[in-house]
């Protein structure tokens, strides 16, 4: 059986960074090093300041501080990474295609490609070959045409191992999986990859199967976790028109073991890189195939969630006498969940452009997401340009200054200190009426209103 004493890992993004500092961390006599082609990217992770880490994870520090330099490296120098490597993550970007066949809906697959053509002609020796980017099905076997047909001749053996941490936790998920998936069809190299996670997770929660399989389940697994999100948020609004509280039912449902109490948060709606890309890659692939109906039922999910963010957008233009023209909101988080500076795809973008449509003036304040990344958010959109988004748009680096003068604060994301903050002198600062618009359901309603603010949460 073969021993892996080199890997190389293709991307040091929010996949590929942590997944590798842990693998390192937890085999030290193996070299993992990760390349990427963003020099400002690998600069940071090398910074000798594990605060400046491009990746915000609690507990990543601590990790990276313990392996790197000594079996842990991250590097620009990709074709010696790949040549050297036994074995090679891949573990790039596959963003949903904005042009061409497929746009708004299949995986842009071209870094994937070009990463497949790299290994081809660098590779003198026989490589080991590791899905780690979420992919549509079969694009292991797309992968493998590529290799052997542009290759040098070398034997790659494809395996797919699909990454389940979530943003905010990815080093307790990393360190404790629920389990581990590795799918592929040559036992050797499986094992090969069974053996570095054996280094620290339970072999029986270490999953084989084969390689389609493994590719679904990926896509499967986040389809359910959105679906749930997406049902608790359905009711949400049902709750709002019948008294009902949304909280309430989701504890009362999720008591029933067979359903279970967790992902039942009623939000603003789910945001990620992973839960829209997946479900609409799993839509694509459907249709593809002509299962309208199959397409049809998971495209709802997320249907849903753009009706979540579009609703809560309205309340609160409807709840300030139909208009937020030069209005100061106050949004509080940016971040699509707490503990992390990612914002892909975060509600927070698609709910601040619709009230810029109206022109109200959103001060923003989240913890850990820069200025920079908030209008690179909104030009993204290209609703407007970028000078009315500067214009309209201002961020503050203390959550007090964005909330003084304010009409209005809007909870985008759950980070816990918004808990903790003086409401009753926050509210001398705001406007009367003071609105809350509570699209986590963080604070105490009864609370806020004892202070006499307007409070409206989500579901309630
Ligand atoms: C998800 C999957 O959980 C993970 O297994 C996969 O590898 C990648 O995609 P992630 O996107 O990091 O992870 O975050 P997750 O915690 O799943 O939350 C996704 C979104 O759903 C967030 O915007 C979150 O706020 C929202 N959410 C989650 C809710 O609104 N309510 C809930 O009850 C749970
Ligand atoms: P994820 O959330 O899947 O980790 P990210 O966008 O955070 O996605 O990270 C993907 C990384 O892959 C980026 O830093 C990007 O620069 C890098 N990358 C993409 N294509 C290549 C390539 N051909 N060679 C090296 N790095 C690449």
């Amino acid at each position: 059986m073969k021993q892996i004493k080199k890997i190389t890992c293709i991307g040091a993004g929010y996949v590929g960074g942590p997944t590798m500092s842990v693998i390192a961390q937890k085999n030290p006599n193996v070299e993992v090093t990760v390349v990427d082609l963003n020099h400002a990217r690998i600069a940071a992770w090398n910074d000798e300041d594990l605060d400046n880490l491009p990746v915000y994870e609690p507990g990543l520090d601590a990790v990276v501080g313990e392996a790197r330099g000594r079996n842990l490296f991250f590097s620009t120098e990709v074709d010696r990474a790949i040549d050297e490597a036994d074995m090679i993550f891949i573990s790039v970007n596959t963003p949903t295609k904005t042009y061409g066949k497929g746009k708004g809906q299949a995986a842009d697959l071209k870094f994937i490609e070009l990463c497949a053509r790299q290994i081809a002609a660098v590779a003198k020796n026989d490589k080991i070959v590791v899905e780690k980017s979420t992919l549509p099905v079969r694009t292991a076997e797309a992968l493998k045409n590529i290799l052997e047909n542009t290759g040098n001749g070398v034997n790659f053996h494809i395996l797919s191992n699909p990454e389940f941490l979530a943003e905010g936790t990815a080093v307790t998920d990393l360190h404790n999986p629920d389990r581990v998936l590795i799918g592929g069809e040559d036992a050797e190299a499986i094992e090969a990859l069974v053996n570095v996670y054996a280094a620290w997770v339970p072999r029986e929660r270490i999953l084989t199967t084969n390689l389609w399989s493994s590719e679904l389940s990926k896509l499967v697994a986040n389809a359910f976790l959105a679906q749930r999100v997406s049902s608790i948020n359905a009711i949400s609004e049902l709750c709002e028109v019948t008294g009902a509280n949304v909280d309430e039912v989701a504890r009362a449902i999720g008591q029933d073991s067979r359903i279970g109490g967790k992902f039942l948060k009623a939000s603003v709606g789910f945001g990620g890189s992973c839960f829209q890309k997946d479900i609409l890659n799993l839509v694509y692939i459907a249709r593809t195939y002509n299962l309208h109906e199959v397409a049809d039922y998971w495209e709802q999910v997320i249907i849903m969630n753009d009706h979540q963010k579009t609703r809560f957008a309205e309340k609160i233009i409807q709840t300030m006498y139909n208009t937020v023209n030069g209005k100061h909101i106050a949004f509080l988080g940016w971040a699509f969940k707490k503990d992390t500076n990612d914002t892909r795809e975060s509600a927070a973008i698609y709910v601040a452009d619709h009230l810029l449509d109206e022109e109200a003036q959103v001060v923003v304040y989240d913890p850990k997401v820069s200025a920079e990344q908030i209008y690179r958010d909104l030009d993204y959109l290209g609703t407007r340009s970028p000078e009315d988004n500067r214009r309209l748009v201002k961020v503050v680096d203390n959550a007090y200054e964005a909330l003084d003068g304010a009409h209005a604060a809007a909870i985008l994301t759950e980070w816990d200190e918004f808990k903790g903050y003086d409401w009753a002198k926050v509210k001398e600062g705001m406007k009367k009426p003071s609105f809350v618009f509570d699209g986590r359901k963080l604070l105490d309603r009864k609370e806020l209103n004892r202070l006499g603010f307007a409070y409206y949460a989500i579901g309630e």
